[in-house]
């Protein structure tokens, strides 16, 4: 059996999410997989980029990070998202690129994906958990596995606790609680589970 592929998929607006999904790919290496660092297309307008230096900035130092393609959904056996919160539910970038995987759903093409995901927001109770939950109520109707980390690591109590996937709160630019542990386990445990699921396939 080759290497497990994962797919580590982000929004982000100021960097927190970038940061998840880097340290969720260090994980994913660490643990074995092939994986790739890929960003949800943006769909903002450019003025509004601009009228923000803080987006600005992060729009230029992620663009050379490669945008999530339908390919790269089919290609992987795991994906893990990581999104900040937009009044509880995920950002409409990345909605919008879940809104076009009709195709791939048709087919059957998503079917048995072992999905994970992690979120932010600017209050540590200001729609994190909700915004986790919502990505997974997509990917049950794709067929997919969802791995939640539970409480599976004492990483997940300095993180605040989160079963249902890490989350982060933000203020003034800077991570509240000390995640990088749990978004490392809870990407190991994404990997180890698409292992079990690929060569139970095979
Ligand atoms: C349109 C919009 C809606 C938001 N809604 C919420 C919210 O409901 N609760 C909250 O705590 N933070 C909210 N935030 C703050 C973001 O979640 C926060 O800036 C983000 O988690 C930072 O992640 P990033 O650095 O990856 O962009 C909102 C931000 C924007 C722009």
């Amino acid at each position: 059996m080759g290497a497990v592929k994962l797919a580590v998929i982000f929004y982000s607006m100021t960097g927190t999410n970038y940061r998840l999904a880097q340290w969720a790919a260090e994980g994913g290496k660490e643990q074995g997989a092939e994986v790739r660092l890929l960003q949800v297309p943006e769909l903002a307008p450019e003025e509004t980029i601009l009228e923000n230096p803080a987006w600005k900035e992060h729009v230029d130092h992620v663009k050379d990070v490669p945008v999530v393609t339908l390919q790269d959904l089919e290609w992987a056996d795991a994906l893990i998202f990581s999104v900040p919160t937009r009044y509880g539910t995920m950002p409409g970038q990345l909605k919008q690129f879940l809104d076009t995987t009709g195709k791939l759903w048709f087919h059957g093409k998503l079917v048995n994906k072992v999905v994970s995901a992690m979120a932010s927001a600017q209050n540590p109770h200001g729609g994190q958990e909700q915004t986790i939950l919502g990505i997974y109520t997509a990917m049950y109707h794709w067929g997919a596995i969802i791995v939640s980390p539970g409480y599976t690591d004492p990483s997940l109590f300095t993180a605040g606790g989160n079963p249902y996937g890490t989350s982060v709160t933000v203020q003034n630019g800077k991570m509240v609680e000390d995640v990088q542990a749990a978004v490392k386990h809870q990407a190991k445990r994404t990997v180890d589970v698409a292992k079990w699921i690929v060569a139970g396939s095979n």
